[in-house]
């Protein structure tokens, strides 16, 4: 399989997604969405895949977010419908796989970076690793599963600040709210998630695949829905277009707050 925005390596029934745009930081255009629905179904399916590694390329970033030049000049119906459909087939999608995804985060998981992140089964991250929901400084909310996610594995206290705050922390503070299970030095960090990968292998992948299932099951909410109609509603203010103006042309939004 061969893709424009991804690299893919299989080996020992693991398999290696890498997200590779590295001039923009990995950001999720529409494409590398794609890309990634495509070789994540695939694997999915394949048998001989029993664990999947998603990471960035690069040492800088996993990923900086979804594309911010994409979705710029969007409408409400646009806003929620990138949402939906992200959700659909990419957030929600690796959740929902039977074989375990763990996300190797190799530098800035922001906006939708943190949010893949969250979405995999779980995350290892390197020690210069950066992580938060910058949404709100851009007048936007979380689209894809960050207002769910987020509380879910750090709590709704911590989840709000940084949510609010718009704020990053560092691969020890993730470690500490339970964000990450492990920090390591950057070239420590495919290794050992392809060692967890592999005490994963040695397991039964329909009883895995059963477990994932009844995990989610736990944590099955409507606040999905609630969030791709409050996202959407972001792309109607005075907002939104500020602070996405703002950040293409690389200065501070003043937002009118309406
Ligand atoms: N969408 C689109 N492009 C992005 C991007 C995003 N989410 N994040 C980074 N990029 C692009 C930059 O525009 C820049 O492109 P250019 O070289 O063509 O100008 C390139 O990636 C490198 O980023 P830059 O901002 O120059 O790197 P930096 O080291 O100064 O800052 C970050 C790194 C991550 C702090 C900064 O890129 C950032 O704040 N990104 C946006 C994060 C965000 O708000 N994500 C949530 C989106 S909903």
């Amino acid at each position: 399989m061969n893709f424009d925005n991804i690299l893919l390596t299989q080996e020992d029934n693991i398999a290696i997604v890498t997200i590779n745009r590295p001039k923009k930081l990995n950001a999720l255009n529409k494409a590398t969405i794609a890309d990634l629905h495509t070789v994540l179904k695939a694997l999915g399916k394949d048998k001989n895949t029993k664990v999947i590694i998603v990471t960035g390329s690069g040492d800088k970033a996993f990923v900086a977010g979804a594309d911010i030049s994409e979705f710029a000049d969007f409408s409400e119906k646009d806003g929620a419908k990138l949402a939906r459909k992200g959700q659909e087939k990419l957030f929600t999608f690796i959740e929902n796989l039977n074989t375990p995804v763990i996300a190797a985060v190799n530098g800035f998981a922001l906006g939708g970076g943190l949010e893949l992140a969250m979405a995999c089964h779980f995350r290892v991250a390197s020690d210069n690793a950066r992580m938060g929901l910058p949404e709100v400084s851009l007048g936007v909310i979380p689209g894809y599963g960050g207002t769910q996610r987020l509380p879910q594995l750090i709590g709704k206290g911590r989840a709000m600040e940084l949510i609010m705050t718009a704020g990053m922390i560092g691969a020890n503070d993730a470690l500490a709210y339970g964000l990450v299970n492990y920090v390591v030095a950057l070239e420590e960090l495919l290794p050992l998630c392809t060692k967890l990968a592999g005490k994963i292998t040695n397991n039964s992948s329909v009883a895995i695949g059963n477990a994932i299932k009844a995990i989610n099951a736990g944590f099955s909410t409507d606040g999905y829905t609630a969030e791709i109609e409050a996202f959407g509603a972001s792309f109607g203010t005075e907002d939104f277009k500020e602070g996405t103006t703002a950040f293409l042309e690389k200065r501070k939004a003043n937002f009118p707050g309406a």
